[in-house]
């Protein structure tokens, strides 16, 4: 038996603590060698504890300096402190103050959790684990306290000296210290805990809250980028309002800080008060930040600061429980996202997100429920389908509910549970106790793995007028989950007539229709609806209504009369992506598509371009084909990347040929000459006509001219970007210049050489993976940032099917190898880029056995990390 086994953590072995933490006070001494912390925990014995019961603090990689209990040192025989960490023998029973002192040496921290060193800059990131390797503790986040935090350092290097809640003194330390006192009322876990010293430059502003409350806003940032801080303040600010208006919630500290890091291994984190973020995801300038970048960033800002009451004032018991916070916080922040731009097109979008990453994670070897029952590494569970897949469950509760019922639970949620540290169950019964309804089955969706696969038949009877529609569930095994049973599918949708319109109904018998929604709860339910004076076609699922793949008959002319009619927009951008990921699907597995087919498509997709009722972000996702991956997973088994990409790119040939010179003639219209703004109506614009250069390049002979032209005159960087990644996607006579240029004109701009870095290893050419190796060894690559690591490996392997899963294993070589290295100074960053090897098994044989060897060679040469080997351990089915 593997030894990892024995590290199986499962959510039936949930118990509270003996011991209790009722405050705590922290003493950081930063200075530039080493940082000493003094913890002084008040700490007491649950009433159930018996006396004598050892009280077991979590401690990572610690060295205990000196520890006393009520001011009296301890002697050796009442504790043991060792790498896991520190064990009271046999504490007292009753309130008692232990005091610790340790060392660290956050400089050589390269993990990125705990304490580090960013730059110049101390910071730590603690979620999930990350506290024990700043002080010993009860590191779970059931451990609720209030923290008082002083911070004394060198006033010359650390100028600004930052921790959660509201500062309440600060001065001078002597011998050129300072010192500052933070105090934050909320009790919190210890994850939430946060800590920043350095030499930082800010930019400020304020909010007045609804009940009139003044809070300070700042973003600190390294000198010189405070201005590109600016887009970063405006969508906090609509943050804090969206909050209050949507949600009733109202910001509850005197000060909400933002510091942007950049060596960080997430996004950003949600501190209490104080957020620390991946600086990609705060700097922005049009010279340097696509429209793509200044969308994540409006999206990002706000799930952090949402965070503040999902995740914060009400947190999560286990972190098996942590789909409870980013579930539902990645909802809010969706939400906020329709509000403030199009809804359309958010929709779109992040269906698009989540069949390109969730789908295939759902159907692989990873699969995994959004509340898991077990796990190896936590780490490895911050993952698409906790976050992602867990905002379509909170969006259905939505739809199940309507509106005003789901915001009945919300409001019951923050009034019973303010200040818990909660479950999902919790979560559920607030939504059953404020609508009386039974959810016992739809929390099915949190407990069990996979995508749903509905399949849908219908037929009409003319001489009755009858409609009967049937609907089918069936879910596939996924690891430990052998039989499923049915789950509680909202089909939110509507029959479309002959002509275009919506059609009614008299009656409806034989299953749950509410509203527009059909609730889907059993195998199988045949919806019979009388007083159909046509025959309908169905539109199903509209808004992407579940998470659920949908399989159907709907022959090519029906799907593109949806496609032109449906009153759901969601619905026309899909029976698009339908009809062409079947086509697709098809020829690359050598069921060649006929012209009328393609005539049809090209027909529905011009019309789309030229519909003046649509906007122009909308017609920009209508144009774009589904990606490779998308196409693979309706394959399903035996694929050949080589195939599918191949198939893709004669479909595009096809389709343009007869009309690249009117899609050209669009495509200069679309030019903008006012200034750079990355407000929705532009960027929609511009990822039009950047849509369109795409079918160009792929499409026609003279298109990689047209790409370098833009790219040379481009005057900002999403046209810029674009012109640079879709050569080098389609790999043109010009794509090596443009990034040599793009290289060179950037250099010394870390965040714009991601891009570089991106852009390149997405190439599908014979030589991307010497230019990779190449690109690694340079003594110059930043190989602890996280960033420059991702923006290579992880590009390459989630989005370059071609080379990454090459038949001679050159690119699953270069991978492994480099993963191999990674593993040793940041396991977090190694795991994740492993986890391209999920599709593994949906490859054709010679691909799929070369990609299990390197993996296994992987496993047996080198000792990894348990991040790394967990997920091999998983993709390889042991
Ligand atoms: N909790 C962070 C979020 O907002 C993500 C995160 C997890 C960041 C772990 C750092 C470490 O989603
Ligand atoms: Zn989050």
């Amino acid at each position: 038996m593997r030894t990892e086994t024995e590290h199986t953590i499962y959510l039936k072995d949930y118990a509270p603590t003996p011991y209790r933490i009722v405050t705590v006070e922290l003493d950081f001494k930063i200075l530039e060698e080493k940082t000493r912390v003094r913890a002084q925990l008040t700490i007491e014995p649950r009433p159930e504890t018996e006396p004598g019961t050892p009280l077991v603090l979590d401690g990572d990689g610690l060295t205990l300096d000196s520890i006393a209990i009520d001011g009296l040192p301890l002697v050796l025989s009442a504790y043991l402190a060792d790498e896991n960490g520190l064990t009271l023998v046999e504490p007292p029973h009753r309130r008692f103050v232990l005091e610790t002192e340790v060392f660290l040496d956050p400089a050589a921290n390269k993990k990125l959790m705990g304490l580090y060193r960013s730059g110049g800059t101390w910071c730590t990131q603690c979620e999930p684990e990350g506290f024990r390797r700043i002080t010993y503790y009860l590191d779970r986040p059931d451990i609720l306290a209030p923290f008082k935090v002083r911070i004394t350092a060198p006033l010359a290097v650390a100028p600004v000296l930052l921790s959660n809640g509201n500062l309440i003194d600060k001065g001078d330390a002597g011998d050129g210290l300072h010192f500052a006192l933070w105090e934050d009322p909320f009790p919190k876990p210890s994850y939430l805990f946060a800590l920043v010293a350095g030499n930082l430059g800010s930019i400020t502003d304020s909010f007045t809250t609804m009940s009139g409350r003044k809070v300070d806003l700042a973003i600190y940032c390294t000198h010189g980028k405070e201005s590109e801080c600016l887009y970063a303040m405006d969508s906090l600010k609509r943050s804090m309002a969206w909050d209050e208006r949507r949600f009733g919630r109202e910001y509850d500290l005197d000060v909400f800080n933002i510091v942007a890091v950049s060596d960080f291994n997430f996004g950003a984190m949600e501190n209490k008060g104080l957020n620390i973020f991946n600086d990609k995801l705060v700097f922005a300038s049009p010279e340097t930040a696509s429209d793509a970048n200044y969308g994540n960033i409006e999206r990002v800002i706000a799930h952090e600061y949402f965070h503040n009451w999902t995740g914060d004032r009400i947190t999560c018991r286990d972190w098996f429980q942590l789909c409870l916070k980013e579930g539902l916080t990645v909802y809010r922040d969706q939400e906020f996202s329709s509000d403030e731009r199009s809804r359309p097109v958010q929709r779109i979008h992040d269906v698009q997100n989540l069949r390109t990453l969730q789908f295939p994670e759902d159907g692989g070897p990873l699969a995994h429920p959004p509340r898991p029952d077990r796990y190896r590494e936590i780490n490895n569970f911050y993952t698409t389908t906790v976050y992602e897949k867990g905002s379509e469950i909170v969006r259905m509760l939505s739809t199940l509910l309507g509106e005003a019922g789901f915001r009945k639970g919300m409001d019951l949620y923050f009034e019973r549970h303010d200040g818990d540290a909660t479950t999902i169950e919790a979560f559920i019964k607030v939504f059953e106790d404020a609508n009386g309804v039974d959810l016992a089955q739809f929390a099915q969706w949190y407990l069990q793995a996979g995508t749903p696969e509905v399949t849908v038949s219908d037929e009409y009877d003319s001489a009755t007028q009858t409609y009967r529609l049937n609907l089918s569930q069936k879910t596939k095994p996924t690891p430990n989950q052998p039989d499923k049973p049915p789950f509680v599918i909202p089909v939110r949708f509507g029959l479309v007539g002959p002509n275009g319109s919506p059609m009614g109904w008299s009656g409806v018998s034989g299953g749950t229709v509410q509203e527009d929604v059909i609730v889907l709860d059993e195998e199988s339910v045949t919806l019979t609806f009388t007083g159909v004076a046509n025959k309908p076609v169905p539109s199903l699922f509209r808004g992407f209504s579940a998470p659920v793949r949908v399989v159907s008959n709907m022959d090519l002319e029906t799907l593109l009369f949806l496609a032109r009619h449906d009153s759901d927009p969601f619905n026309r951008w899909d029976a698009l992506q339908t009809a062409a990921t079947r086509l697709l699907s098809e020829g690359a597995q050598g069921r060649a598509w006929t012209g009328d087919a393609v005539d049809a498509l090209r027909d529905a997709l011009v019309e789309t371009v030229q519909d003046p009722s649509l906007d122009d972000a909308f017609k920009a996702q209508a144009i774009s084909l589904p990606g490779e991956g998308v196409i693979a997973r309706q394959i399903g088994e035996n694929v050949d990347p080589d195939a599918v990409a191949r198939a893709r790119r004669q479909m595009i040939r096809e389709l343009v040929a007869p009309v690249g010179a009117a899609l050209e003639r669009r495509y200069e219209e679309l030019t903008i000459s006012d200034p750079y703004s990355p407000d929705a109506a532009q960027a929609g614009r511009r990822s039009l006509r950047n849509g369109l250069l795409s079918l160009l390049v792929a499409g026609t002979e003279t298109g990689g001219q047209l790409a370098a032209r833009q790219y040379e005159t481009a005057s900002n960087m999403t046209d810029r970007y674009a012109a640079m990644a879709i050569s080098a996607h389609n790999w043109t006579g010009e794509a090596p210049a443009l990034l040599g240029d793009f290289r060179t004109r950037f250099a010394g701009d870390p965040l714009v050489f991601d891009k570089w870095l991106t852009a390149s290893a997405q190439a599908p050419d014979d030589g991307v993976v010497e230019r990779i190796r190449a690109t690694l060894a340079a003594p110059d690559f930043p190989r602890t940032n996280p960033n420059r690591l991702r923006s290579l490996l992880a590009s390459f392997v989630m989005s370059n099917p071609v080379q990454f899963a090459r038949a001679d294993g050159a690119g699953y070589a270069m991978v492994t190898e480099a993963v191999a290295e990674i593993d040793k100074v940041n396991p977090q960053v190694a795991s994740r880029i492993l986890t391209g090897f999920r599709t593994l098994p949906s490859l054709e044989s010679a691909r799929q056995a070369a990609g299990r060897s390197a993996l296994e060679a992987l496993r047996a040469q080198h000792k990894l990390s348990r991040n790394s080997s967990d997920i091999i351990d998983r993709i390889l089915g042991n």
